[in-house]
């Protein structure tokens, strides 16, 4: 019989408590006796045997220390190298979370523009869990295909209506999450390719308006950019903001799906003198935004302040916020629909949604996925007859063209991503965002960091993923059988059949 074996930590740790000290005399006699060179080997060892009768002795914070000494610390080593060891060397293609191996290497490559084909098959399921697209045996022509287009608000006239023309746009990460150079990479590339971006909810930095793209200015619970002391609206200042040339649309965020129900955070770390100065908070504590704005008690001061945003900036006004009551939202459209006064659109963010930084609870508990909330949403707003009088957008993964086309079919008009983008400019999926950290200079302000984030190149591969991926959109689109995006519909899918996984997976 093959007999077991398995690491005894305590024999070990048994065999270093007595190494140490013994090659510490070992040492202080070679070099007591043969050359002084071995004295900082004497040094060395005896500094190890002292921290670890501290770890053994004193310290009483950690069993594992008390109980192992030095052997328990390359434990903990471990642990902290273990998601970069899982990433690296163990997971496989398709477990990483929350993206994939296989989906981040699909937009690294549309985003250097290098050949998106695979081989040999797909990687993904086939189990009925996952939502599929139906082709058609009719495939159209994508040169006969009616080129997308979508204006907000044109259903109020506005004289600032604001077209886009991919089914895709940059959603909103504030500079204070992102580092500068990634604020201006993104900039510059959503220039480049012809998209929107979103400022976040940190207010208007420079680094947003130095590139010349369009933005959707985002005002967020705290208001930052726009706001008197009392956190309310200030109307002269986003009076200014709306006047920007580059300024196309307002949206007021509620919510967003990586912790619905609480208001942005910026973690201290990350709070620079000049982040401090542009939002007027202190640098030595985080940023916590209020839950809600203060003027939105209830579904009339909702939807009345919403019309105020729209008077003042005399744009586009959206709303963002993911969902979770249904019979909210429904009373949000019949307060819309008593007082006329419609957001040009929603931005609905599923609670599988990212951030710089969140509660994990929130993260992991609260508010609904956005397969789940956005067919309801769309079917409220059908139901409640007020279907044609905003565009509806949607946000969570959607980061390849499949999965965009799913969402266009399932009630978007549009979609939004943030990690998208983000792996487009280099993100590796590190999960350091709220750290300062960020290995790529993506989420972080350190100088030395952000060095590897050249602007110029991120910009094009910025750029880059845009085309591609609207490449595909039309390539998916034909092979529906469909000559425009206006035809994507809930028949066009294959919904998900499997028990037990709710609206079904990605
Ligand atoms: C680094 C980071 C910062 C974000 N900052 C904001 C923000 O300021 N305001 C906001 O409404 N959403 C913010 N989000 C959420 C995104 O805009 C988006 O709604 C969400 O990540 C879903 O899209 P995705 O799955 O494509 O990333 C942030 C997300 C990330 C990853």
């Amino acid at each position: 019989m093959a007999a077991s074996w398995t690491v005894n930590l305590e024999k070990i740790s048994r065999v270093v408590n007595f190494g140490l000290p013994a090659l510490t005399l070992v040492f202080f006699l070679a070099g007591y006796f043969s050359s002084f060179y071995f004295h900082f080997l004497t040094v060395f060892f005896l500094l190890m045997t002292l921290i670890n009768i501290f770890y053994r002795r004193v310290q009483k914070d950690h069993a594992l220390l008390t109980n192992f000494g030095w052997v328990a610390q390359g434990r903990y080593l471990l642990e902290s190298i273990g998601p970069e060891l899982r990433q690296y060397l163990f997971t496989t293609d398709t477990e990483e979370r929350p993206f994939s191996r296989v989906e981040r290497m699909e937009v690294y490559r549309k985003s250097k523009d290098i050949d998106a084909s695979s081989a040999f098959g797909s990687q993904l399921e086939f189990d009925g869990g996952e939502y599929k697209l139906r082709h058609s045996m009719y495939p159209t022509l994508v040169a006969e295909a009616e080129p997308y287009t979508l204006t907000f608000g044109e259903e109020r006239g506005l004289a600032e209506a604001y077209t886009i023309t991919k089914p895709v746009m940059i959603s909103a990460m504030s500079y204070g999450s992102l580092g500068k150079n990634a604020v201006r990479a993104l900039a510059r590339g959503a220039r480049k390719a012809g998209v929107p971006m979103n400022t976040g909810e940190g207010g208007l930095p420079k680094y947003h308006l130095m590139e010349g793209c369009d933005l959707i200015f985002q005002m967020g619970t705290a208001k930052f950019g726009c706001r008197n002391e009392d956190g309310s609206l200030h109307e002269g200042r986003l009076r200014e903001i709306a006047r920007l040339p580059q300024v196309k649309m307002i949206e007021i965020k509620f919510s967003q799906g990586a912790k619905p129900g609480k208001g942005g955070l910026l973690p201290r770390e990350k709070i620079t003198r000049e982040i401090a100065e542009l939002r007027g908070v202190p640098m030595d504590r985080d940023v916590i935004s209020p839950p809600s704005h203060v003027e939105c008690t209830d579904p009339d001061a909702t939807v009345r302040f919403i019309g105020r945003v729209q008077d003042i900036s005399e744009l586009p006004v959206g709303i963002k916020f993911c969902l979770g009551r249904e019979a909210e939202f429904r009373a949000l459209v019949r307060a819309m629909a008593r007082h006329q006064i419609f957001p040009d659109y929603i931005a609905l963010d599923g609670a599988e949604g990212g951030t710089g930084a969140a509660p994990k609870s929130f993260m992991d508990d609260l508010g609904i996925p956005i397969l789940t909330a956005l067919p309801a949403v769309h079917q409220i707003l059908k139901e409640e007859e007020v279907r044609d009088r905003l565009k509806l957008l949607a946000a969570g993964k959607l980061i390849n063209p499949g999965k965009q086309l799913i969402a266009l079919s399932l009630g978007a008009q549009a979609v939004y991503t943030a990690r998208g983008f983000m792996l487009a400019l280099g993100c590796i999926q590190a999960l350091t965002c709220n750290r300062n950290t960020c290995p790529v200079g993506i989420t972080t302000h350190n100088p030395a960091l952000q060095r590897g984030l050249d602007i110029e190149v991120k910009s094009e591969r910025v750029k880059n993923y845009v085309v591609n991926l609207v490449h595909d959109h039309y390539e998916l689109l034909t092979s529906l059988g469909k000559r425009s995006f206006r035809e994507l519909n809930e028949d066009n899918l294959l919904l998900p059949t499997a028990a037990g996984t709710g609206r079904g997976r990605l």
